[in-house]
């Protein structure tokens, strides 16, 4: 099974020890204590307008929209024509059955602000097979082409070096710590496909990028002049990201080891101008646990389709560290990001307004803002403060 999203869970506790949690991480792990700031993010709930209830309903609904759409105005069918994607490029979408209402709101945000224009193709991925009832409430959110796939069996278990008895008692030890996801088998599989499979699913095979998406998610800029697929294209980009921050250090307590072993027996894959001065303040001694947020990434599929990557995925699989500790794809992709590619050919879409769950990026430039519906409050500062602006500035 794949686990629940951040959204849900994160709405339930992040406000109570997660927060708490993360920004002590910060505070520990990170940059300037005196840089940081916290923004409490408070429900803003509309009051009831009781008065209109009592009143002739009719009186009080708004007349029907003009039909030429605006960038925020969802029309399914207005845009079909003229739609044709210009990359060989897709959606990426790894969810659960019951992923399927958050899963229709974001599709119809990203269509509404993206897609509609542009046409790219949806792939959707399941560990078990999606029902007849979920695959046309998804077909129905769009024109563009759709595909369901199923997650193949021996993608989505444990090698089998990996000694089952002691990943169940280094589980409940992080339950114990209340280490987010520590307890749950479900999130290491899904951490490990994402690391190493997803791209070699016969259904993403045949694109040359991916854009990730998860159900909840939302995009707050409109996007139907940008396709951040031409610009990967165009620019030579091979990975694209908008929200960079640190990771939970009890989530991977050996993978810098790893990292520091695969550099070793590896020179040969690592890139000569590589972005290790934004993972690490020693010169690679340690990791400074930053790394994109890669529930949001545009990838050049051939990045982790080359020999380098795999070799990586293959070194940090061996060492058990996904189902031993709890390694996220986040960290392992940026970790190879950062030392694999040219800095240069990693790309901080800015333009791109997005939400998922508690942190956000919303573009702050004057221009930005008029294409974005976001409050730039909403970013997170450590955000800015820490590994982010560190990215920028290397
Ligand atoms: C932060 O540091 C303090 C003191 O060294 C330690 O007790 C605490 O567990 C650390 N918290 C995290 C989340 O690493
Ligand atoms: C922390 O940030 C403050 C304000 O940006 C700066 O004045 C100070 O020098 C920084 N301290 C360190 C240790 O980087
Ligand atoms: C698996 O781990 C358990 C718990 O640490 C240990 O008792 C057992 O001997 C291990 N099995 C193998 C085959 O190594």
């Amino acid at each position: 099974m794949i686990p629940r999203r951040l959204t849900a869970r994160i709405l339930l506790f992040a406000l109570g020890f997660f927060a708490g949690l993360i920004f002590e991480h910060i505070r520990n792990t990170t940059t300037n204590t005196s840089a940081v700031t916290h923004h409490h993010q408070q429900a803003q709930l509309h009051p009831v307008a009781t008065n209109t209830l009592t009143t002739d309903i009719n009186s009080v609904i708004p007349p029907p929209l003009p039909t030429t759409a605006g960038p925020n105005t969802y029309t399914a069918h207005n845009d079909a024509q003229n739609n044709t994607p210009k990359v060989n490029a897709a959606f990426v979408v790894l969810l659960q059955n019951k992923d399927l209402h958050d899963m229709r709101k974001t599709m119809r945000n990203l269509e509404a602000v993206f897609n509609r224009k542009h046409g790219y193709p949806y792939v959707f991925l399941n560990n078990v097979p999606f029902t007849e009832h979920f695959k046309t409430h998804i077909r129905a959110m769009t024109t563009a082409p759709v595909h369901f796939g199923l997650i193949p069996k021996e993608h989505w278990s444990y090698p089998s070096f990996i000694n089952k008895t002691q990943a169940a008692l280094n589980r409940e030890d992080m339950e114990n710590r209340n280490v987010p996801y520590g307890e749950s088998e479900s999130y290491r599989h899904m951490c490990r496909y994402m690391s190493g499979f997803i791209f070699r699913h016969d259904l993403v095979q045949e694109y040359d990028y991916y854009w990730r998406v998860e159900p909840g998610v939302s995009f707050s800029c409109d996007l139907l002049d940008v396709d951040p697929f031409m610009i990967m294209k165009s620019k030579k980009y091979k990975y694209g990201f908008t929200i960079a921050l640190p990771e939970f250090v009890d989530t991977i307590p050996t993978l810098w080891e790893n990292v520091k072993r695969f550099r070793k027996l590896h020179p040969e894959h690592i890139a000569k101008r590589n972005s290790l001065e934004w993972i690490s303040y020693d010169k690679g001694d340690t990791y400074n646990n930053c790394h994109f947020w890669s529930n949001f990434e545009i990838v050049d599929t051939s990045f982790f389709r080359s020999k380098a990557y795999l070799d990586f995925f293959q070194l940090l699989d061996d060492a058990g560290g996904f189902f031993y500790e709890r390694w996220g794809d986040a960290p392992v992709h940026s970790i190879a990001a950062a030392l694999m590619l040219d800095r240069r050919q990693i790309h901080f879409f800015n333009e791109i307004g997005y939400r998922h769950g508690l942190y956000e990026h919303c573009p702050e430039s004057p221009e930005l803002q008029l294409k974005c519906a976001c409050d730039p409050k909403d970013n997170v500062d450590w955000v800015q403060f820490s590994c982010l602006r560190r990215f920028l500035e290397i």
